[in-house]
């Protein structure tokens, strides 16, 4: 199967468990490394509505903890059939293991409809090299 098709079932699957009962909109993410291997997460929200995690938060922290520290291809895959594309916060979670051409595709319930690189959702991004002393 291809890496895309894997990674779309993946997210399709995994925003099955997503735990949104406050905004009723689960989300789903898989990512595929550098390494070639896939991992998963899904929004997990909280009654203190700021401790609530987004997706790809989960499928990063799934990678980190499985091992691996670049993300190839990321996919994200919202309830809706409207395409979601990551909030600010994870565009930047996104780069801290990605590069600009780290490419993310945005799903809905059909397949895949859209596929950018990262330069081009975050463009001017905070880098490390603006960390100057
Ligand atoms: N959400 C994500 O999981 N990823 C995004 O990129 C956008 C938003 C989640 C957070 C919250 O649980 C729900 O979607 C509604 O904002």
């Amino acid at each position: 199967m291809s890496k895309k098709i894997t990674l779309f079932e993946t997210a399709l699957k995994i925003m099955e468990n997503a735990y949104a009962p406050y905004s009723k909109f689960s989300v789903g993410a898989a990512i595929l490394s550098s390494n070639g291997n896939i991992y998963s997460g899904c929004n997990v929200e909280n009654i203190s509505y700021p401790c609530g995690t987004c997706a790809e938060q989960g499928a990063i922290s799934a990678m980190v903890a499985g091992g691996d520290a670049e993300i190839s291809e990321i996919l994200i895959i919202g309830k809706g059939s409207n395409l979601i594309t990551p909030c600010g916060a994870c565009r930047q979670r996104i780069a801290e293991f990605g590069t600009p051409e780290t490419i993310i595709h945005l799903a809905n319930k059909n397949g895949i409809q859209k596929s950018l690189p990262l330069k081009e959702l975050l463009p001017l991004a905070f880098q490390d090299k603006d960390l100057t002393k």
